[in-house]
């Protein structure tokens, strides 16, 4: 019983002993290496229907009747048939016909579901469109319809067809309520034949209010990250399960009608979520995506195809998933147009049609990706060929070369060598791992080669057991985090994986920003890289704790930059620990004004998330304190990722 009391006493005496602080030094006086501005960026792949179905705004399904099974995704009704004789769009041949006669009762149409439904919203403006040609004596009126989730008519209208050839019509529709899984449905009015190609449906409301825009929540979900690079199209679909299926940048651009649709890889790969009316319209194609990142402020880094198809999927140099060195010439080709798509004067072919599709002065691109996630010498031998031209062509542009799909392992250590050879600007590294792997790795870049290429950690994530976008996810990717910014004079840019997710549609996960037809919401992992990108600073700072960097000592991560724009030591700091802590921090050389921005991520449940219904379970809470002198002392809660600002006199 004594000693039972005795060590109730001790342990209450232990408890008011107040934790000492954990010292930190951060050397204000001289930076380290700048920050490259492309430091913090995203990735957009077309996986988990985040461009069709997502971000593209577009909510009419196989638009084009161009699905294997032209009718995927419509219901038809009435005397219906699929034709491609005198075609609207020679590159999307196929239309539907409409015939209605006295003798047809029910009417002829077709109902459209959209991606998992359609989201309309009350009072706001649809814009609908279609191509049409009336093959009848009279002109013949069409209804077009907004129906809502139980069938109900919620706005209509309709167009006359009176033209012989092709031609477009559009209209308005405002429904008259809120449904997430609408539809659109077209109906002859009058007896006559009618063919109809590329039926479109918008809202109007799209990120800057554009035609053929872009969602407007996820849009603004990715200009709110502030990032630095724009990664895109892909991840896996730049390959392609077969090297028809890659993707061809030429086919996602010039009119919208005419981009040739192509199947997405992620319809059928995945076993357990196949979903076979996954398509790529290309409606959101590379002009769209070059725009998006000017809009939004990054530098656009589009991967292209290096002439081999997905190498998971196909036996390792296997002739069909490859193409001869020898016939490489029209990849090479693809890439020195895309070149001049995006940067090229107007006179000249591909810089005339991006001027014609609205944007004549050039896109500045500055980086490309050849190969995404290649390997082995079949991958090396043809960056070669590639790199050989490009040089040549164009030394100004940044080439990023492919370390394989692992962190370590055999296909890394033969690749880096390489591409330290071939002379590659950056190397694209790709690691999903369990957050033990990034609360462990902080320290990964310390050792890197600073004479070789910089590092792209071009794909990352961690991969918590339950794959669900968790605290515990979150925090691990900000303690590893802070070691890409330790390491900022080699590692110059960083992009999660995958960036969107449709909560019906996914194939992988975690990912970023998730999303029905209404509405999105950001996971701690968003708020994370929100963080990050919006307080990169300019330049490292030295910050030790006794004398080495903190990188995971008692569970603890810090990282100093400094911001040349706002004079502002920038401190990050990661508390991955169940102990409330605080920190001292030392500022050698420089004198803070007292004012202090904080910005916090916390929460006491590792395994918390944000979810569509309860979408601020963890959000960052920002507050602002003064401080005295040049050593002040911060609390560091439990469980916490917090950004100082601490503004400098
Ligand atoms: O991000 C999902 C996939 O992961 C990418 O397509 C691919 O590059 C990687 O394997």
């Amino acid at each position: 019983m004594k000693t039972r009391l005795l060590s109730i006493v001790l342990l209450c005496c232990v408890s008011l002993v107040k934790a000492q602080p954990i010292e930190l030094q951060v050397n204000v006086k001289e930076t380290v290496a700048p920050i490259q501005p492309t430091m913090y960026g995203i990735f957009f792949e077309d996986i988990n229907f985040g461009a069709d179905g997502g971000l593209y705004a577009e909510l009419v399904k196989n638009r084009s009747f161009e699905f294997d099974y032209p009718l995927l995704g419509w219901e038809p009704f009435g005397q219906i048939e699929i034709l491609t004789e005198n075609p609207c769009f020679d590159k999307n041949p196929h239309y539907v016909q409409l015939v209605k006669t006295e003798q047809n009762r029910t009417g002829t149409g077709l109902v459209n579901e959209g991606f998992f439904g359609m989201g309309f919203k009350k009072g706001e403006n649809y814009r609908f469109s279609v191509y049409a040609r009336n093959l009848s004596e009279k002109p013949v009126k069409m209804a077009v319809d907004l129906i809502g989730n139980d069938r109900e008519l919620t706005a209509y209208s309709s167009i006359e067809i009176n033209s012989k050839e092709w031609k477009q019509y559009e209209i308005v529709l405002s429904p008259n309520r809120t449904d997430e899984k609408g539809r659109l449905r077209v109906l002859l009015l009058d007896n006559g034949i009618v063919d109809l190609d590329h039926i479109s449906l918008f809202p109007e409301k799209t990120w800057k209010g554009r035609k053929n825009g872009l969602r407007n929540d996820l849009a603004q979900a990715l200009a709110d990250l502030n990032p630095g690079v724009f990664r895109f199209p892909g991840g896996c679909i730049v390959e392609g399960t077969t090297l028809e299926n890659r993707y061809n940048w030429k086919n996602s651009v010039g009119p919208v009608e005419n981009r040739p649709i192509n199947i997405n890889r992620w319809n059928y790969s995945q076993a357990i979520r196949r979903f076979p009316d996954y398509y790529q319209s290309y409606g959101m194609g590379f002009y769209e995506l070059f725009l998006l990142s000017e809009d939004i402020g990054a530098e656009p880094l589009p991967v292209v195809s290096c002439g081999l198809a997905c190498q998971f999927e196909n036996p390792y140099a296997d002739p069909q998933a490859m193409v001869p060195i020898k016939q490489l010439d029209s990849y090479i080709q693809d890439a020195l147009d895309l070149i001049e798509f995006a940067n090229g004067d107007t006179t000249t072919q591909w810089g005339k049609l991006r001027a014609e599709m609205g944007h004549p002065a050039p896109f500045n691109m500055k980086y490309l990706g050849v190969g995404n996630e290649q390997w082995g010498e079949i991958y090396v031998e043809r960056l070669a060929e590639f790199l050989k031209v490009l040089r040549k062509e164009h030394p100004e542009i940044k080439i990023i070369g492919s370390s394989g799909p692992f962190k370590d392992g055999e296909y890394f250590d033969y690749l880096w060598p390489e591409m330290k050879r071939l002379q590659v600007d950056l190397v694209d590294e790709h690691y999903y791992n369990p957050p033990s792997f990034f609360y462990d790795n902080a320290k990964r870049y310390d050792s890197y080669d600073r004479q070789g290429p910089k590092v792209f950690a071009g794909e990352y994530a961690a991969h918590h057991h339950t794959r669900k976008n968790n605290f515990d996810s979150a925090l691990s990717e900000a303690a590893f985090m802070t070691g890409l910014e330790r390491n900022a004079d080699v590692v110059y840019m960083a992009t999660y994986a995958p960036l969107f997710a449709h909560i019906e549609g996914w194939q992988w996960k975690p990912d970023l920003i998730w999303f029905d037809n209404m509405k999105s919401v950001k996971t701690p992992n968003y708020y994370v890289q929100q963080l990050y990108g919006q307080n990169a600073g300019t330049h490292t700072l030295k910050l030790t704790h006794n004398g080495q960097p903190l990188t995971g000592e008692q569970k603890m991560y810090a990282t100093a930059a400094f911001d040349q724009e706002t004079n502002e030591v920038i401190l990050k700091i990661v508390n991955a620990s169940i102990n409330n802590r605080s920190i001292k921090v030392n500022m050698e050389g420089g004198n803070p004004s007292g004012e202090v921005k904080i910005t916090m991520l916390q929460s006491d449940m590792l395994e918390a998330e944000n979810t569509l219904t309860s979408p601020e379970t963890i959000i960052p809470e920002e507050r602002t304190i003064t401080i005295q002198g040049n050593t002040p002392e911060f609390h560091v809660p439990k469980q916490s990722f917090q950004v100082f600002r601490i503004k400098l006199q």
